[in-house]
Formats: C-alpha cells, sequence, structure tokens
C-alpha cells in the first residue's frame, strides 16, 4: 500500500518540474515519440509510476525506449540522491537530445544508445532484436520502464525483451510497460478503432493496422501475453489498469495505452 507522503513526493515533482521546465523539442517530436503532450504525459505517467507500480524514490530505474526522455524529466525530480537512471533507445538522435538537454547536477542520470534494428525507428540498425542480449548484467535494476515500446514490437521481439527484463531485474524487481491488449473488453471494439483500426482476422498473437508493415502501432492477445510473461519469463502480474484507446470517448483519469505491473 502506497504512504500518503509518497504520493505528496510525486505530486511536489510534477509541479517542481512543470515550473521549471525549459526544454524544446526537436521539430520531428510527434513522429519520434507520438503527439499529445509532452509535459503532460510525463507527468501523467509518473503518477501512475508510483501510483500503479509502486516505484520507490530510491530505486535503480532503467527506461528501454527512452525516446525524447519525457519519463525521465519528472523522474529528476521524484528519485532521491541514492537513485540512478538509465535510458537507452535505438534511435541515435534520440539518445542525443536526452543527453543535451536533460541534465542533472547529481549524475544520477544516464542515456546510451544500443543499434538494434526497428522496421520504422531504426531500419539499418546492426543487431537484430529478436536476440538481443541487452548490454547490462543480470539483477542490476530495480524498475524498469517499458512505456509505448512494446505497441511497436513483434512477437518474437516481445518475447525477448520480457525474458531479458526478467533477467536484469533484481529478485521483486517490477517491470512497468504498456500495451494495447486484446481480450474480451477490446476484442470488440480493436477493429473499427479509429485511430488504430488492428486487423484481428491476421494471424496472431500480435496485430497491425492493415498496410502497417513497420509496426507503427501493435496489439497483443492477452492470453499468449500473460503465458509469455508468466510463465515463460517467471513474473507474477501484480497491477494492472485499462487504457482508453479502444474508446472513441475516453474516461477522464484513464491511461491512453493498458498499463501492466509485472514482478520478477
Ligand atoms: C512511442 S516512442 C515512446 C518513447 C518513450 N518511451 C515515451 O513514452 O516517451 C517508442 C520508442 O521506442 C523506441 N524503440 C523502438 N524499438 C525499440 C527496441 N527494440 N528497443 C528499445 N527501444 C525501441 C523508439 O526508438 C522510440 O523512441
Amino acid at each position: 500500500m502506497l504512504d500518503h507522503a509518497t504520493r505528496d513526493r510525486a505530486e511536489l515533482a510534477i509541479d517542481c518540474y512543470l515550473s521549471a521546465r525549459e526544454e524544446t523539442l526537436p521539430d520531428d517530436a510527434n513522429a519520434k515519440i507520438g503527439d499529445g503532450d509532452y509535459a503532460a504525459i510525463g507527468a501523467e505517467f509518473l503518477r501512475l509510476m508510483v501510483d500503479l507500480g509502486g516505484l520507490d524514490p530510491d530505486a535503480s530505474v532503467l527506461d528501454i525506449g527512452c525516446g525524447l526522455g519525457r519519463l525521465a524529466q519528472p523522474l529528476k525530480y521524484y528519485l532521491g540522491p541514492d537513485a540512478s537512471y538509465f535510458g537507452f533507445d535505438v534511435v541515435r538522435e534520440n539518445v542525443e537530445w536526452c543527453l543535451q538537454n536533460i541534465r542533472d547536477e547529481r549524475e544520477r542520470f544516464g542515456f546510451f544508445h544500443v543499434d538494434v534494428r526497428h522496421p520504422l525507428y531504426n531500419p539499418g540498425g546492426r543487431i537484430g532484436a529478436e536476440d538481443l542480449t541487452l548490454p547490462i548484467a543480470d539483477e542490476t535494476f530495480d524498475f524498469v520502464l517499458m512505456v509505448s515500446v512494446f505497441t511497436h514490437l513483434s512477437a518474437a521481439v516481445t518475447e525477448r525483451y520480457l525474458a531479458e527484463v526478467s533477467r536484469i531485474l533484481v529478485p521483486g524487481g517490477r517491470l512497468f510497460a504498456s500495451f494495447f491488449v486484446i481480450d474480451e473488453r477490446t476484442r470488440p471494439l480493436a477493429g473499427v478503432n479509429h485511430r488504430y483500426p488492428f486487423d484481428l482476422g491476421a494471424p496472431g498473437p500480435v496485430y497491425t493496422p492493415p498496410q502497417d508493415t513497420g509496426f507503427a502501432a501493435a496489439a497483443v492477445e492477452e492470453d499468449w501475453l500473460l503465458d509469455c510473461a508468466l510463465r515463460r519469463s517467471g513474473y507474477a502480474l501484480v497491477n494492472r489498469a485499462e487504457g482508453h484507446w479502444p474508446y472513441a470517448n475516453p474516461a477522464p483519469g484513464t491511461p491512453f495505452q493498458d498499463i501492466l505491473v509485472f514482478e520478477k
């Protein structure tokens, strides 16, 4: 159960971030990380990481697919002096932007590039994502973020990342990740979704809209995902929030994508 002090700390961090922010995003930021208000989304995710994920202010955090540091920004104000944050991305310019624009005088933050291939984001990458071994030792991190990343991955890559994250998490560590989950609730709506009309007639367990060969958006079958995470990678599912992505009129206060929190 989350204590009031931790919640208050997150709200204070959000206030500090929103009043201090001074970054100028690249012109093509929407193409790189999606549209929407960069700072508001970052703030919303800090609340979710704390409320749903139980993120401890002293945690060591790895942000996989960190993009333009949207999640790092509020974390700078939330994480304590003994915490650490590393973000990596497959797009070199994203990492360079983060290194130039997200500075932490206490030097708790680091960003690095991993040249993993992705058909849309990094088609010329040297390393295939299906057999990637992350350049990180076993049991290194307390908390791993993959926000809006599995929503761009094939089934084989999803399976690989779930296993790799399990390897680098400490026992009891958590993976906080977002998905478009195809389950009883979303199945009737997913194919007619105004934004991403997922082709559920195609062979699963991962579906994209028709003609989307670059994994611009990918949804995943719940049964397959849970089997992969719980049985094959050894996680427990400890929390879950339904996203409003299938609905034209979203309920206020709900995240856009489905959030799942797995514990090793
Ligand atoms: C929609 S953006 C989300 C960025 C960030 N997580 C956020 O929420 O602001 C997806 C990010 O995933 C990165 N990405 C794509 N394939 C990846 C992979 N195999 N490993 C790590 N990151 C990847 C992309 O380069 C891109 O920055």
